[in-house]
């Protein structure tokens, strides 16, 4: 029975110490220090001379692309934030809070790709086989080269894998499997990094493509060690509100294609279905004629978004007026807010400032700022801004309205979605798209353009 002694390990960088600490010392974050068992005693020295393969370095036109290639999911939305499908050897992280659809998805994902021929294995650490199998019944999916395991201990989890020589695998999830042959407790930071070190090592040896998924921690970090991140190939991030249906699936990290992509889905009674035409999904529910409203079309990696952006002016009794952004970068807020009271006269001094993109998307690219600030100056003024006129373009410190990247795509969007005007930079260079375009040199251009000033 080996020794063990205790030792305090960050769940952010995975560094350890020998006491608690309120802050980790090589990362400087706070309060990530939690207890953990290790073996006592030297750790065994690498004295033995490495016999392992050696690479061989070939000139890189040479390099063999066999495998290398993404194979489609067959879930197009999926498909679109991993840049074509996954890639044999490459492991993926799915982070996302309980209950938003992991397991659904993934079970999804291969049931659709055992129907095109893939020999998939699901490891669920979580349920039993019965219980997935309820719910793929449910979804509707239960093709033959599915195969099912129920395990959380390794060695049976690389059994499965031995025994079904699957060319997919989705392990549900890293933080419920554990290596019995560690000291440490199931769920630690040690046991989550070595298991999935274990599971990388698997996928590039056996050409496996893996998915693994992880559970997020309220404050939208993994359960688990940065490390994890850095582990993998691929790290997708699955959010939306429980008590909506809409998905929002992207990538945050990505090795084998691009970070911008947003996946859509809607959670359905059969499972999650890909919105695929997500251009006007978030303008549902809007009210016309209502002051501090404009919609701004966003890009979301390759595809264009059209989204409510509002705000909300009102007297403050607080010496510190507030202010909040809701799906919006809240330094851009500020800075808006001071361009608006210095370069265009319109003072939120004695107010507080709510504003928010409407739907629960996030838009943070400088490209909503124009919109943003016609907002802010529509609320203060409490005179509606138009609603069948977009407004998209970056402000700058002085006051300018610059042109942004994608304009014409944004602007044929906006008239397929039955906009008439959109406000742009002066400078954008050939934005006709369908749309009339205002052109603006400055953020207090717009403004006077449509009267947006508080009367006296
Ligand atoms: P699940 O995939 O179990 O979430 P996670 O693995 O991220 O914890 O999904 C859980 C929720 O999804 C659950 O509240 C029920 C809902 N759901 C549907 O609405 N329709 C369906 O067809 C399925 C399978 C689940
Ligand atoms: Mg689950």
């Amino acid at each position: 029975m080996p020794r063990l002694r205790t030792v305090y390990r960050c769940t952010d960088c995975g560094a350890t110490s020998p006491q608690w600490a309120g802050r980790c010392g090589p990362c400087g974050e706070w309060n990530t220090l939690v207890e953990e068992a290790e073996e006592a005693g030297p750790q065994p020295a690498h004295q033995t001379p490495w016999a392992g393969p050696v690479d061989h370095a070939v000139p890189i036109g040479e390099v063999d692309m066999g495998g290398s290639a993404e194979r489609p999911t067959g879930l197009g939305e999926l498909d679109r934030v991993l840049g074509g499908g996954l890639v044999a050897g490459s492991v993926t992280l799915v982070g996302g809070e309980p209950g938003i659809g992991k397991s659904t998805l993934l079970l999804q994902a291969l049931a659709s790709l055992a129907g095109r021929g893939e020999r998939c294995l699901l490891v669920s650490a979580e349920e039993s086989k019965q219980q997935v199998r309820l719910r793929a019944a449910r979804l509707g999916a239960l093709p033959p080269d599915l195969w099912l395991l129920s395990e959380t201990a390794m060695p049976g989890v690389i059994a499965g894998v031995d025994g079904v020589k699957p060319d997919v695998l989705v392990l549900d999830s890293i933080q419920t499997v554990f290596d019995p042959g560690l000291g440490s407790a199931p769920g630690s930071v040690a046991q989550v990094r070595e298991c999935a070190q274990r599971l990388v090592g698997l996928a590039k040896e056996r050409s496996l493509a893996t998915i693994l998924v992880g559970h997020v921690t309220k404050d939208g970090g993994l359960a688990g060690p940065r490390v994890l991140e850095h582990l993998v190939d691929t790290v997708l991030s699955f959010e939306g509100e429980r008590h909506q249906s809409l998905r929002l699936l992207r990538a945050v990290k990505h090795r084998f294609g691009p970070t911008g992509e947003l996946g859509l889905f809607e959670m359905a009674e059969h499972g999650l279905a890909g919105v695929p035409d997500a251009a006007g999904l978030f303008l549902g529910d809007r009210r016309e004629g209502v002051a501090g409203s404009v919609v701004v079309p966003a890009m979301e990696g390759q595809r264009p978004l059209l989204v409510e952006l509002q705000a909300l002016v009102a007297p403050t009794s607080l010496p510190m007026p507030r202010r909040s952004a809701q799906g919006l970068d809240s330094g851009r807020l500020g800075l808006l807010l001071a361009v608006l009271h210095r370069r265009a006269a319109v003072s939120t001094e004695k107010d507080d400032v709510y504003a928010s993109a409407v739907g629960g998307v996030r838009v943070t690219e400088p490209a909503a700022d124009l919109a943003l600030g016609l907002a802010l100056a529509s609320a203060v003024a409490d005179r509606p801004f138009p609603a069948d006129v977009v407004a998209c373009g970056e402000v700058g410190l002085g006051g300018e309205v610059r042109q942004v990247g994608h304009t014409a795509r944004r602007l044929a969007e906006a008239a397929r979605l039955g906009f008439r005007r959109a406000v742009v930079a002066a400078s954008a260079t050939d934005p006709r798209n369908g749309v009339e375009v205002v052109p603006v040199a400055t953020l207090g251009d717009a403004i006077g353009h449509f009267g947006l000033y508080r009367s006296k």
